[in-house]
């Protein structure tokens, strides 16, 4: 979709270990990869050395990309969330299935979550155990998490399961998964990064120019998919049936994804973190 070839520059703005990336330069294409994460950068740098000037790298946020690259672009590509190395590496203190610091930063800057929790007075924190994490428990774990105060990221699971009554533990995941993903979010201002991103696209890309976007879960979705509409000019899909809907004949975008486009079964089994990923993507109109 983001039709990579020679002379297009693509941004790829959640470089990660370089696999997008990799696959882009193979077809001839000019990337710049963005990440907060020096890791990720220097292991991607090495991978992709081959490609000369073609590939260069950037240390910092993709909701920046408009003050990191000059001018404009003919591909955004964004594969949101934490890699499978940050995710799997204890010490990152993303993981409640490993003990580590409560630290889940992707970059090496800023608050952890641990220092979050204590800078944030517990009715905020609750605020945002119940927004980021859709958890319906948010007031008794933000009591828990600001009492106990935990450094690790095992003393947190600890402080969830203490404050969640057993019978409400949810089967298909672990009683702590929505706590987690909330201070994750919240530590690494994922959500105020992608509404940046969203709101630079028009002019961050040419007349031809395509923005793909792979979400994990609806809090991503949600923001990609109303910006998406808004900009190729089509209504909300939640208008109430029955009601003229006013379609703007202006739009500068059109959409290459009418629904979002999802892993095969195949693809889920050989990668299960697949599974729940959404790609949806638009091409400004020449
Ligand atoms: C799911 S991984 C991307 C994997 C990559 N597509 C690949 O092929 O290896 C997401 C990466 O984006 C980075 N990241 C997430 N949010 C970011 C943001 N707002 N700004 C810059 N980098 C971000 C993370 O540090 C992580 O390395």
């Amino acid at each position: 979709m983001l039709k990579p070839a020679a002379g297009r520059l693509i941004i790829d703005g959640t470089l990660g270990g370089g696999g997008h990336s990799e696959a882009l330069l193979e077809a001839g294409a000019t990337v710049v990869g963005i990440d907060r994460d020096p890791r990720a950068l220097a292991a991607a740098t090495a991978r992709l050395a081959r490609f000369g000037e073609r590939f260069s790298t950037r240390k910092g946020e993709f909701g920046d990309a408009s003050a990191l690259i000059e001018g404009q672009v003919d591909g955004l590509l964004l594969d949101l969330g934490v890699s499978s190395p940050q995710l799997d590496e204890a010490q990152r203190g993303f993981s409640f299935m490993n003990d580590g610091p409560l630290d889940m930063r992707m970059s090496d800057e800023g608050l952890t979550a641990a220092e979050l929790i204590e800078a944030t007075e517990e009715r905020d924190l609750a605020d945002l155990i119940w927004k980021y994490g859709e958890e319906r428990f948010s007031r008794q774990i933000a009591r828990a998490l600001k009492t106990q105060a935990p450094k690790t990221t095992f003393q947190a699971v600890e402080a969830v399961k203490s404050s969640v009554p057993r019978r409400a533990w949810p089967k298909e995941i672990n009683v702590a998964t929505r706590t987690f993903q909330a201070l994750r979010i919240a530590t690494n201002r994922e959500l105020e990064n992608l509404e940046a991103a969203l709101a630079a696209l028009p002019a961050l890309l040419r007349p031809g120019g395509v923005a793909a976007i792979i979400s994990f879960h609806s809090l991503e979705d949600r923001p990609v998919k109303h910006t998406f509409r808004e900009l190729c000019g089509e209504g909300p899909d939640d208008a109430p049936r029955g009601l003229p809907v006013i379609t703007v004949k202006t739009a500068a975008f059109r959409a290459l994804t009418h629904k979002p486009i999802t892993a095969s079964a195949s693809e889920a089994s050989l990668n299960p973190r697949a599974r729940s990923a959404k790609l949806r993507a638009i091409e400004k109109l020449p």
